[in-house]
């Protein structure tokens, strides 16, 4: 069974995902991470994020593993390093990428195949599971977003202040929803979930509802 939970980032996506997969005893995967880490790999080497094609023999040369909630870049681990600021900017340049895209989305499917599964990201619902079993598009107002993220990078040690973290974020927006491909936004038959006023307990809870009252 495949779940996909999309949307904007500070949405709680990351953590709801990763509790439902908890509790459905599910595999997780945060398709983010993905883009973070050929983000992270361009900016380490001579590759400018500008030159697609070379952003795109990057991607195509670059091996992905997660290892229980670790993110492994060719070999190393990389977790600690991917919610650095640089990363998430260039993370959105990154995926606007169409050669990385189609890179990324076929490993996607294929990490996905015959597993239950709960798959995050922006395209899982629209491009990557177009037949997902469940599909849910969690959203919240911007301003709550953002604070949410600005305590994220706090508790990691990163101080930010939430005007930067907000026009950071407002950018970020702006090219995720409208690329040319495979841009932000809910698939038809996603089930819209607001979290601007709920715990992450109070969706998990609520997808979970969804989710039982369709096999009952
Ligand atoms: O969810 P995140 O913030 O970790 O995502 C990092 C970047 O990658 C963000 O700019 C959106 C992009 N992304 C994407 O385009 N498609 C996905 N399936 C997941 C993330």
């Amino acid at each position: 069974m495949i779940i996909t939970i999309d949307g904007p980032a500070g949405t709680g996506k990351s953590t709801v995902a990763q509790r439902l997969a908890q509790v459905l005893q599910f595999e997780y995967l945060d398709t983010g991470a993905m883009y973070r880490m050929i983000a992270l790999k361009v900016l380490s080497s001579a590759v400018s994020l500008e030159d697609s094609d070379q952003v795109a023999n990057v991607a195509g040369a670059t091996q992905l593993e997660f290892d229980q909630g670790a993110a492994i870049l060719d070999g190393g681990d990389v977790t600690h390093r991917l919610r650095e600021p640089e990363v998430s900017a260039a993370a959105s340049v990154v995926a606007q990428n169409p050669a990385v895209r189609e890179i990324l989305v076929s490993q996607q499917q294929a990490i996905a195949k015959g597993c239950d599964i709960v798959c995050e990201g922006r395209d899982q619902g629209t491009i990557v599971f177009p037949h997902a079993d469940f599909k849910f598009f969690l959203t919240a107002a911007e301003e709550i977003r953002a604070r949410r993220r600005m305590e994220d990078l706090q508790r990691q040690g990163t101080e930010a202040s939430f005007n930067l973290v907000l026009s950071e974020q407002r950018e970020r927006d702006a090219r995720d929803e409208t690329r040319s491909i495979a841009p932000l936004q809910p698939a038809a038959d996603a089930v819209i979930v607001d979290s601007s006023e709920m715990t992450i307990d109070e969706v998990v809870t609520h997808l979970q509802a969804i989710i039982r009252k369709s096999h009952s």
